[in-house]
């Protein structure tokens, strides 16, 4: 049987190329379409030549593409932080939402983001990391669009 229980994986790798805002914008377009189709949601960080990414789908789902993500020669090294059953996702709303971390006004480095990723286990208002990353993704997201407006 197979099962229908949500998972979450989050991975760090190292980029082989410097990534464009282009080169980026082919990564999502790829992505989206593959994970629409198969049920997947999440969100990419790039940032200094680092990329963070959150995927959620079933385990079988994510085993695929993460098995065909890991052999990408886009990027090298990667190396899975989380991978653990929820029971709702936290990047619903994005097939795949790109941000770059270094493109803002105030770039703010990877290793920040990783930091909201781990840091808050103990605060009651971010029981869990993921929710914790999607907060920071959601507010670096909305303050790039308004300097861009
Ligand atoms: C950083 C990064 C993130 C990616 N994220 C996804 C993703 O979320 N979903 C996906 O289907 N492909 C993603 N891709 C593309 C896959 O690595 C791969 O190119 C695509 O699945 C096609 O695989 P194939 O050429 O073996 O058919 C990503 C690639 C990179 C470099």
């Amino acid at each position: 049987m197979v099962s229908d229980q949500l998972f979450q994986l989050v991975y760090v790798s190292r980029c082989s190329v410097p990534m464009s805002d282009e080169a980026l914008h082919a990564i999502q377009m790829d992505a989206a379409q593959r994970n629409r189709e198969a049920g997947v949601t999440g969100v990419l960080l790039y940032g200094h030549g680092s990329f963070l990414q959150l995927l959620e789908g079933t385990k079988a789902k994510l085993k695929q593409i993460f098995g065909r993500i890991a052999l990408d020669e886009r990027h090298q090294h990667c190396s899975v932080l989380y991978f653990k059953p929820t029971h709702e996702r936290s990047a619903g709303s994005w097939s795949m939402g790109v941000l770059h971390l270094d493109s803002s006004r105030s770039p703010i480095p990877l290793d920040q983001m990783l930091r909201y990723f781990s840091e808050h286990a103990e605060d009651p208002t971010f029981p869990d990391p993921v929710a914790s990353l999607i907060y920071h993704f959601e507010k670096l997201t909305s303050e790039t669009e308004t300097e861009a407006a």
